[in-house]
């Protein structure tokens, strides 16, 4: 298969980027889209150019690192799986691919296609935990009855990978969606309850710092996420918001 490749390039946070045309042969239908970006590199390697920096680590769907926007869609024309999980087979021979990093003023271009998405960590680090007393004297947690509807509703949730694609997908750059998830994965089991309204706070607050901008209810991020993850997260998020503003 050939094809003709248009990518980011920019060669650090503060440099000026720009679209670089390529022309690629070889690529065979099986190949992972990251494989395909692996051949090309070689190719520039092998000629003495500097190779495209993007970002991947699991290539199995579970890191979330494999941020690339393709073709206008975030981790490409498939649904419900990561960029790494898109194979060459969702292309014809002769097609142009467009490839740009995730595009949001919270998420800044570090080189080329990879950006710095640690503003979800910082929001992560804000509330998404539950404190636990380690003594060796705690509660299995398996004791605490569960309804079964609200145990998948927060493992459910709980798939979220923090991809960050929700941001890039939304006009507004917002990261209600991957916040929901954080926040709705403990604020359905009785363990999450202790913190809840602390939790939703700080995480709110955290996310508003870090510059996302707000849901207008559009739901392009719901359609994009590769794991799934349902705007009904975000109505839970919206309802302990204003539960915890009574406390
Ligand atoms: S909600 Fe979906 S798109 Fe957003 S960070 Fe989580 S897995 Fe990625
Ligand atoms: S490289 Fe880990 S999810 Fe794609």
């Amino acid at each position: 298969m050939k094809l003709n490749l248009k990518i980011w390039r920019q060669a650090g946070p503060n440099a000026k980027g720009r679209m670089v045309d390529y022309k690629i042969d070889g690529v065979e239908s099986d190949m992972s889209f990251l494989e395909m970006l692996d051949l090309l590199n070689e190719k520039l390697i092998g000629k003495g150019d500097e190779p495209i920096a993007f970002d991947h680590d699991c290539r199995e769907g579970i890191c979330g690192m494999c941020s690339l926007f393709i073709n206008g869609e975030a981790h490409g024309p498939d649904r419900l799986i990561t960029t790494c999980q898109l194979h060459m087979r969702k292309f014809n021979d002769g097609d142009t691919i467009t490839i740009e990093p995730w595009r949001a003023n919270a998420f800044p271009v570090i080189k080329d296609l990879i950006v710095d998405r640690s503003a979800l960590d910082r929001i992560q680090q804000a509330g998404g935990y539950i404190s636990v007393n380690t003594s060796g004297r705690s509660v299995d947690a398996n004791n605490i009855p569960i309804p079964k509807k609200d145990a998948d509703m927060a493992f459910d949730a709980a798939t979220c990978i923090g991809c960050g694609a929700c941001v890039a997908t939304c006009k507004n750059a917002s990261a209600m969606l991957f916040v929901s998830a954080k926040v709705a994965q403990f604020a359905l089991l009785p363990q999450g309850r202790v913190e809840a309204a602390k939790r939703v706070q700080d995480m709110v607050a955290a996310m508003d710092a870090e510059g996302f901008g707000s849901c207008t209810n559009t739901g392009a991020c719901e359609v994009e996420c590769p794991k799934g993850i349902s705007l009904t997260n975000i109505a839970i998020l919206n309802k302990e918001f204003l539960l915890a503003q009574t406390k």
